[in-house]
């Protein structure tokens, strides 16, 4: 396993973003959470606190509770003990799969979650159009998802997301399925919308190199049941280009992490 510099080693707790330290209240805080399903002890003792203007990743075996993690952020599973804290009701989920209406175009989608919520139809509109163009779909907008490949289908989804403006963003996986081009592309343009609207990320991924360059932590957890292994923080400026990838920094931190990944294994 690579060294790192002790910059990007100390336990810091938080990762240095563009931000000034400590001014980001946080926006998800999670003290001590177990969770035990149909007798399965999933999560243990998983402490985790992601502020505003933060990005952070979660890394860890499968099976090891990421997923539970998530449903337990968004108040969908509660902790068997500990606590959870969110201070926004304003949550956007993005799954592994788009879950896109089939007969409702881009467009249609992408409102759907303001209709239901409702949001003032002219003002949904608005803020459809300008998800659809910062995901790079505005040419797609009145295209059924059968239409789209499934690079477009999961920017169709991210707008979806987008059009509440979302404060916490919780991401299962969310470019898992995708090759590897089309997941960089994804990347940035995710990386883009995290800059522009500084929302707090939690957001899972198997890829180490993922995890790295999209954050301003990485979490790596153990195997079922999960518990938090090491919070590294990513000490990289933004924005970032996909060449910071091949960096000495870079390599140096991604074997850190899965050095601790494969350990736990
Ligand atoms: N409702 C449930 N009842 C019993 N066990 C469950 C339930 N939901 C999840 N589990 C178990 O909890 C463990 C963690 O599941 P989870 O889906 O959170 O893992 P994950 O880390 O997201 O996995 P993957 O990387 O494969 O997506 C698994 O062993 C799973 O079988
Ligand atoms: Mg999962």
């Amino acid at each position: 396993m690579a060294n790192v510099r002790d910059d990007e080693t100390a336990p810091a707790g938080r990762g240095a973003t563009t931000e000034p330290a400590g001014t980001s209240p946080d926006l998800l805080r999670l003290r001590g959470v177990d969770v035990t399903l149909g007798g399965t002890d999933v999560l243990s003792g998983l402490s985790l606190s992601v502020g505003a203007g933060e990005f952070v990743s979660v890394i860890g075996p499968s099976g090891c509770g990421k997923s539970t993690l998530l449903r337990v952020a968004a108040g969908l599973t509660a902790p068997t003990s500990g606590s959870v804290e969110r201070a926004t009701d304003n949550i956007g989920f993005v799954f592994q799969d788009p879950t896109l209406m089939p007969w409702r175009t881009v467009a249609r989608n992408v409102r759907l979650l303001g209709e239901l919520a409702g949001t003032e139809r002219k003002r949904l509109r608005a803020e459809a159009a300008q998800a659809i163009e910062t995901v790079g779909l505005a040419e797609f907008a009145d295209r059924l998802p059968r239409e789209l490949s499934g690079g477009m289908r999961m920017r169709a989804s991210l707008a979806r997301s987008l059009v509440l403006r979302p404060d916490l963003f919780l991401f299962d996986e969310p470019f898992g399925a995708l090759d590897e081009i089309t997941r960089e592309q994804l990347n940035l343009v995710l990386m883009g919308l995290f800059r522009a609207r500084s929302f707090g990320g939690l957001f899972v991924t198997h890829s180490v190199e993922e995890a790295v360059f999209l954050s301003t932590r990485v979490v790596v957890l153990s195997p079922r049941p999960g518990r938090l292994l090491a919070d590294i923080p990513v000490t990289f400026g933004f924005p970032r280009a996909l060449d910071l990838r091949y960096t000495p920094a870079f390599a140096a931190l991604a074997g850190r992490v899965a050095g601790l990944l494969e350990g736990a294994l």
